[in-house]
């Protein structure tokens, strides 16, 4: 049986990378971000050329792609050649290409694989789109943390980011394969009205009392 893994989903901006980092530090495991994984393969379909609508030529760089995902202490982290992926993931034109390379089910049973692979030994709290419907479905920790579109759109510029983040869950959301829906056993937390600090407190005391 693997450790333990806590699911935390929900769309953009939602506030959902914060929280599962703040929860993973209150319960000592490790965090993973699996919207950095997706990040890091448009980021280097982009560098090689390649637009991010071509599903064949996606799926061929995928055989020789030299990415890898490994850890920084309790944290993930995504290498290119080995050198650590960091702002090159956010950058303008990765935010508007990486839902349509998060669509390809060839990238995402790759990553899939990957993220399983982080639980095997350890306990993590993993967020992202699909982790309680797909990647964890069986686990019984599985969090959908959202917030109204105009608080989200605010968080977003207040991070200085204008990506057109609605577009983006419009996308993400409507997609054939592992669209970001919520679990029907997941406990939905609208962060609309709460702090972070709030809303860690809720999702730590749920798992404690339940672990
Ligand atoms: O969490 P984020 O905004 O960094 O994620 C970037 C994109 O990656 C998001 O628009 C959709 C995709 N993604 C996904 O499809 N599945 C995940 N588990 C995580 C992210």
């Amino acid at each position: 049986m693997n450790p333990p893994a806590i699911a935390i989903d929900g769309p953009a901006a939602s506030g959902k990378s914060t929280v599962a980092k703040l929860i993973a530090r209150e319960l000592g495991y490790t965090f993973i971000n699996t919207g950095a994984m997706y990040r890091a393969v448009t980021w280097y379909a982009l560098q090689q050329g390649i637009n991010p609508s071509d599903t064949a030529a996606v799926k061929e760089l995928l055989k020789s792609i030299p990415l890898s995902f490994g850890k920084n202490g309790s944290v993930s982290t995504v290498m290119c050649n080995g050198k650590v992926l960091d702002e090159e993931l956010t950058l303008a034109e990765v935010n508007d290409n990486v839902s349509a390379i998060a669509a390809i089910p060839e990238v995402r049973a790759l990553l899939v694989t990957k993220q399983r692979e982080y639980n095997t030994t350890e306990p993590v709290v993993m967020e992202g789109r699909d982790i309680g419907t797909v990647v964890f479905p069986d686990t019984p920790f599985k969090y959908f943390v959202t917030a109204s579109e105009e608080v989200r759109a605010a968080r977003r510029a207040a991070q200085g980011l204008t990506d057109s983040i609605a577009e983006r869950d419009r996308k993400d959301s409507a997609r054939a394969c592992a669209p970001l829906t919520v679990a029907a056993d997941a406990t939905v937390v609208d962060t609309s009205e709460l702090t972070i600090e709030q809303v860690v407190e809720k999702i730590v005391t749920d798992i404690k009392n339940r672990i």
